[in-house]
């Protein structure tokens, strides 16, 4: 099935993974209604053709259900991030639901909604499949991630929806706030200082490689009703990710941290971060950071036929000129 001459919404279409994907939609050919909450934050996807700005906020179940007549495909991207869970619960559980109420109203083709590898919590030591249980601890981004995947199901299954859901794993990629720039800034320390000899297994996944798997999502027949892990497999090192902007920044000097104290220091450093509204689990965070676990990528193989095609030193270079153009680099 083509996406050309479809109508599609695209929530989260003013953020960086919503904005890529409106963008490749429109280039195939379909009409894309791109979801913007606030006047000014277009301007990456404004002005382009087959690509309508409609304004909305996800809560407002009226609101979504007027902006989905008549699409075809919604893909359902805009989510909070971080904040404490009350917030992230109003977006990420309530906000998926208005969005999938929307979808089931217009009765579209199919609803993709974005989700993470995040859901599976931290707790895991070796590779993770699709069919594993979903432990997301106490972080409110994996807790409300995990029950908006809940929400989908349940939404798709009262109404015969068809929907798919992408589990991203670190989407890096010029435009990327935390896998590109805050991480550039870490290689580019010399020496990069991080934890131990960055062994332990990192996930980052190229935005083109992201979106590549969210179009295909949208048409699969396979893809109905199932979820995909969308993450580099095998997955590099934490060290080689971070190398790979350190060799940009023009050095390839490491020095690392020593567990113990890191996690001695971790509760304080959670109450902190709860106290700034960012509540983390940060002790969990530290052997999460050591496991030498893949999210594994069979699934999607086996039944769309998806493999990431751009290599992480493949990628890096792809940042550069975006690194360039903010200043980060000569
Ligand atoms: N980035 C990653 O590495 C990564 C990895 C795995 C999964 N994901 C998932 O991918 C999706 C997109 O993430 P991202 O990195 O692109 O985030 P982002 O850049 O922060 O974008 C979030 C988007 O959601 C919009 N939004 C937030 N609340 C809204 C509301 N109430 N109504 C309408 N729109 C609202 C934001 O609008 P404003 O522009 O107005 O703020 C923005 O467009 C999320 O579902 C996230 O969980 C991301």
């Amino acid at each position: 099935m083509t996406l050309k001459g479809a109508t599609a919404l695209v929530t989260g279409a003013t953020g960086f993974l919503g904005g890529e994907i409106a963008r490749r939609l429109a280039a195939e050919g379909a009409r894309v209604r791109a979801l913007a909450r606030r006047p000014g934050r277009d301007a990456y996807i404004r002005d382009l053709p087959n690509v309508e700005i409609v304004m909305g906020d996800i809560n407002d179940t009226e609101r979504m259900k007027e902006v989905a007549a008549g699409c075809d495909y919604i893909v359902h991207c805009a989510a909070a991030l971080g904040g404490p869970l009350p917030h992230q619960r109003r977006l990420n559980v309530d906000g998926t639901r208005s969005v999938m109420q929307a979808a089931a109203a217009a009765r579209v083709r199919r609803a993709l909604h974005i989700s993470t590898i995040a859901v599976y919590g931290y707790g895991y030591t070796s590779d993770v499949t699709e069919e594993m249980p979903q432990k997301p601890g106490r972080v409110p981004y994996n807790v409300t991630k995990s029950e908006a995947e809940k929400v989908v199901r349940q939404i798709g299954a009262q109404n015969n929806l068809s929907y798919s859901i992408i589990r991203p794993g670190m989407v890096y990629g010029p435009r990327s706030g935390m896998w590109t720039m805050f991480m550039f800034n870490l290689g580019k320390r010399n020496p990069t200082i991080f934890l131990g000899d960055g062994s332990g297994y990192a996930h980052p996944i190229y935005i083109d490689d992201v979106v590549d798997m969210a179009a295909l999502l949208l048409t699969h027949p396979a893809a109905d009703g199932e979820a995909f892990n969308c993450a580099p497999d095998p997955a590099p090192t934490w060290r080689e990710f971070l190398s790979g902007y350190s060799r940009l920044a023009g050095h390839q000097n490491w020095r690392g941290l020593p567990a113990l104290p890191l996690r001695i220091i971790a509760p304080a450093v959670e109450l902190a971060l709860t106290l700034r509204g960012e509540p983390q689990d940060v002790p969990a965070l530290i052997p999460f950071m050591q496991a030498r676990k893949t999210y594994k990528m069979d699934k999607a193989r086996r039944l769309l036929g998806w493999e990431a095609r751009v290599s992480l030193e493949d990628g890096i270079r792809r940042c550069e000129p975006w690194l360039r153009e903010k200043g980060l680099l000569p």
